[in-house]
């Protein structure tokens, strides 16, 4: 746990995981479990969104849940936004960062955010001013950056020429997100490293989900060839309402464990996650994907079958 980390994880389970949960969580419920997420160590914690309450029920209370939580020194909490009056809200709600999310693909970005490309940046455009004025970063994500559930293949051009419109509009941070587990290791390794030419590791952020199971080969692919920041949500939860068939996050406690095994410093207690993760079933009322929270790590130990206690 000491020492600077060999990689930041960003929780985006309270975001990304509850907006698609059917049973509504109450705030109370949302503020403990984000309250806990700090206390594992979380340096940045995406924690609700300030969308349109029609479009995302689950999310409603974002206000209330900013209002709520403990502030842990250091810890970046992070609000989704689609617009300026998003944006003004999360502002007013104390976010330290907006994370404004426009899709690759046009046809994702009108499924999800009812907005062509020259509309959400123009939003975009009109939230920075504020967002400085209020101290308050700004990342920008390109969802849908490896592939759309309606278009396909989005190709790396585009992608970075979004990329580089953020970074002409001042963002200062850039994510690529995967929203509905398209990529795979070999397009991931060649996206990013494209990416990279243009944004710093400090400032990119990769966002995979495990659709398809390429989740955590797909964090590795990333990571080999120089991205240190990943979005994943405990217990694997997540999921955009707008997007036909899409599936969790990169299971925070999964890939904290994948560190711990192969050496890398995350600055999380995993153990402490695992707790908070055993809890999510009885808070949205079915089982979670995430698989170190039912195998246990891989140092918990069994205890001997009774034939082999008794001979020597
Ligand atoms: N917060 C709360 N309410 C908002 C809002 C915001 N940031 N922006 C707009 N609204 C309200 C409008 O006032 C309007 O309310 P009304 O129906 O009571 O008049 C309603 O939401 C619809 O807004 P409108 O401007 O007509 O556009 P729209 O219906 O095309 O919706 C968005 C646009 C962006 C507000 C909506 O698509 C949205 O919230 N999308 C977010 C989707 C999401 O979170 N996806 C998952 C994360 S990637
Ligand atoms: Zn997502």
């Amino acid at each position: 746990m000491k020492g600077t980390p060999d990689i930041t994880i960003q929780e985006v389970g309270p975001r990304d995981g509850l907006q698609i949960e059917a049973a509504w969580v109450e705030t109370t419920e949302k503020v403990r479990l984000i309250d806990g997420l700090s206390a594992a160590g979380f340096s940045r914690i995406e924690a609700s969104s300030f969308v349109s309450p029609k479009a995302v029920p689950a999310l409603r209370d974002a206000a209330e849940v900013f209002s709520r939580i403990k502030r842990r020194d250091g810890t970046i909490y992070v609000a989704l936004v689609p617009n300026q009056r998003g944006a003004q809200a999360a502002i007013a709600a104390k976010a330290d960062e907006l994370n404004f999310v426009m899709s690759a693909s046009e046809t994702h970005n009108r499924a999800n955010m009812g907005m062509r490309h020259p509309m959400s940046l123009a939003a975009l455009a009109e939230i920075i001013g504020p967002a400085r004025e209020a101290g308050v970063l700004v990342n920008a994500t390109v969802a849908t950056a490896f592939g759309c559930p309606f278009e396909g293949a989005q190709s790396a051009e585009k992608v970075t020429r979004i990329v580089q419109r953020y970074l002409a509009l001042g963002v200062d941070g850039v994510t690529l997100a995967d929203t509905t587990g398209m990529a795979n290791p070999r397009q991931v390794g060649q996206l990013v490293t494209e990416v990279l030419k243009l944004v710093s590791a400090q400032k990119l952020t990769l966002h995979f989900h495990n659709t398809r199971g390429l989740g955590l080969l797909n964090v590795t692919a990333a990571f080999e060839v120089g991205a240190r920041r990943f979005d994943a949500a405990l217990g694997g939860l997540g999921g955009c309402p707008f997007a036909p068939g899409a599936t969790g996050n990169v299971c925070t406690e999964d890939l904290v464990n994948l560190c711990e095994e192969t050496g890398l410093r995350t600055g999380l207690d995993l153990d402490a996650l695992i707790r908070l993760s055993r809890q999510l079933p009885a808070l949205i009322g079915h089982d979670v994907t995430g698989q170190i929270a039912k195998a246990g790590r891989p140092g918990d130990l069994h205890r001997l079958p009774e034939t082999l206690q008794r001979s020597p």
